[in-house]
Formats: C-alpha cells, structure tokens, sequence
C-alpha cells in the first residue's frame, strides 16, 4: 500500500447497523486493512451507536431535525469527517438525501449499499416492488456515490433467486446477508487502491466494470 493509502473510514448510519457491525468485525480480524475512525448516525436512537460503542468506536450523532437545511447538515457532516481525517466514507443504512456539499468532497471515496439489483428499484420499498414486478432474481448493489440518487456507478453486484412463497421481509433477511459480505469486499478494493472512480465510471484493477458492476461470487477477492 502507499503512503497515501485510503485507511480511515467514516460510517454514516441511521438504524441498525448489521452492515456496520461487519466493517467492525472485518477491520478487527484484520481483513480490511482499515481504521474506523468514526461512526456518525443522524438518529439518537439508532441500534448501530451501541454496535459501534461495544466495538470501542468513537461515534457522534449529528441530528439533522437541529439544521435549517439540507445543505448545512451535510456541512456538520463534511466538518466533522474532516476533524477525524476520515479517507473514505461508507454510507451503511444512511437514510438521508444527500446534497454537493458532502458528495464532492468525497466523490470517488464515498460508497454506499442498496438492497436491489441497481439500477433497478433505486429509492425504497425494493423488495417490495420486486416481488411485485415478479422479478426471479433479487439482490444487492455496492455503488460509488454521485448526485444520482441511487445511481452512481455500481462496483459490486450479489444476485440471489427470489423463491415462490418469498415475502419482503424473507427476501431482505437473503438480501442482507449478501450486503454482509460485498460491501467490506468492495470497500477492500477502494482502500487497497484497486478500485477508482474515473469520468463517472468504475474501474477495477485498470479495467472499466460493466454497467451493473462486478457480479459476485464465492471466491472473488
Ligand atoms: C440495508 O438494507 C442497506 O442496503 C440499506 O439500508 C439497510 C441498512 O441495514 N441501504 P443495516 O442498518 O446495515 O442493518
């Protein structure tokens, strides 16, 4: 890795964080060569805050129901990245529209995870709307984040089949489980400098990822 390697993290969370538990967990075994240096959740109340205490992270809640816009929320979260010199940003369950203000300081640096088959279904209620469309195949999407909501360029793709009698919620306990293991594998490839965001396109290891990324499978590291 060189000197200027990408090696501290910023996970933004709104909820539960089972897909920060799994940085947590990865940094800790030492399969991402990554610090956690901060863990910010815009709710009080979210599950992740003690996730990420129990793991001796520091954290911070930035509330934005206390910002009179958008735009100046997303300035508390720049200014609070930047005093813990956080690299990379990982959007894990973040549920909050995101302005220029923090997208272009970390455009190229900044993932986020969706539960579908990007680009399909960006926004919420994904399962929901794939099993109504009769989709057979439903999944997960790591993407570099753009002022597309939903649709930068995807980087990682899990594909799992929808099985008859499936329910959303069957079909996003699958689901996550995907997320679980390609969002610290495509976060590996940002750090170690494999992966790069260039003219709005993903490219790993010098080679431009087809449009729905890399499609993942046992084995891929
Ligand atoms: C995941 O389904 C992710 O795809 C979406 O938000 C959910 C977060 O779950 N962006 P968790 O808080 O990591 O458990």
């Amino acid at each position: 890795m060189s000197e200027a390697a990408l090696t501290r993290l910023g996970i933004l969370i709104s909820g539960t964080g089972s897909n920060l538990q799994q940085f947590i967990d990865a940094c800790a075994c030492g399969e991402l060569a990554a610090t956690i240096a901060l863990v910010i959740s815009n709710n009080p109340e979210a599950e992740g805050l003690q996730r990420a205490s129990r793991g001796g992270l520091t954290t911070t809640c930035i509330n934005h129901r206390e910002y009179e816009s958008r735009e100046a929320f997303d300035q508390a979260l720049v200014d609070t990245l930047r005093m813990h010199e956080v690299d990379i940003v990982i959007l894990a369950g973040f549920m909050r529209i995101l302005t220029p203000v923090l997208i272009r300081p970390y455009l190229g640096r900044m993932l986020n995870i969706h539960p579908s088959l990007l680009p399909k279904y960006p926004g919420l209620h994904t399962h929901q709307r794939a099993l109504a469309a009769g989709d057979t195949e439903a999944g997960a999407t790591v993407h570099f984040v753009t002022q597309e909501l939903d649709g930068g360029p995807p980087v990682l793709q899990a594909r799992i089949p929808v099985l008859s009698g499936d329910t959303a919620g069957r079909l996003a306990t699958r689901v996550s489980k995907m997320e679980h293991i390609i969002y610290p594998l495509a976060t590996r490839w940002l750090v170690a400098g494999r992966l790069v965001l260039v003219n709005e396109g993903a490219c790993l290891d010098g080679e431009p990822l087809p449009p729905s990324g890399v499609s993942y499978s046992e084995g891929l590291v």
